[in-house]
């Protein structure tokens, strides 16, 4: 799962992270607004199952990879990586993806990547990067799921983005009339989540226990 917006919209904090967990996700990813909440970055310096994007700098706290096992045994690899387009990064993920999905590979036969990014050209050319190396590459960050799942050649699930979890009566879970009047009038204006047309979305993949996939499904529940 990714949480990074767990916490009214901007960022997660520890309580929020356990909570999740406590819910039934085995791994929580982030992206950009990882560090916006107190008290996170001593909580991702000690868990080896919220991660942080792998790129986000070499002096932030937390992981960028978890391996946790599946009901059946099989070791499950996680990546998180931030995108370079539009989105600040420290590194670009160019320059970190190949060591980090090695490393990932010595130790899980899965493979799952949640590419946390802006652009959909970023997104698809990474999924084509790993084709055959990863058992999926998920997009998230845009709160617009995608109509592109599929499986790549090499055996690859991918979609450019899983979409969002939370009210889509808004402008990517904001308050509509909030986010209209910040970009009308560019004058400052305190965002507050929105309640309404609440939907779980996310991304449903089979795999074989070597890791390659199988099929892809977006999922969308509508509450
Ligand atoms: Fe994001």
């Amino acid at each position: 799962m990714n949480g990074e917006n767990i916490a009214d919209g901007a960022g997660i904090t520890p309580k929020l992270a356990d909570k999740l967990l406590a819910a039934g996700a085995d791994v929580v990813t982030l992206g950009n607004h990882t560090y916006r909440r107190e008290g996170i970055g001593d909580y991702l310096a000690r868990s080896e199952t919220v991660i942080r994007p792998a790129n986000a700098g070499t002096w932030t706290p937390g992981h960028g990879l978890a391996v946790v096992q599946a009901r059946n045994g099989v070791a499950v690899a996680v990546v998180n990586l931030l995108g370079s387009l539009f989105l600040d990064v420290p590194r670009s993920p160019w320059e970190i993806v190949d060591e980090l999905v090695d490393d990932a590979r010595s130790r899980a036969p899965v493979v799952v990547v949640d590419f946390h990014a802006e652009a959909t050209s970023e997104k698809i050319a990474l999924a084509r990067w790993l084709d055959g190396r990863v058992t999926a590459v998920i997009g998230t960050h845009t709160h617009v799921q995608t109509n592109d799942a599929r499986i790549l050649p090499g055996g690859t699930a991918a979609i450019t983005d899983a979409g969002m979890t939370g009210p889509h009566d808004s402008v990517i879970g904001v308050k509509a009339e909030l986010a209209i009047r910040r970009m009308r009038t560019r004058l400052p204006v305190r965002f507050e989540p929105a309640e309404g047309g609440v939907r779980i979305e996310g991304v449903l993949v089979e795999c074989s226990d070597d890791g390659r996939a199988r099929a892809i499904e977006p999922l969308r529940v509508v509450l």
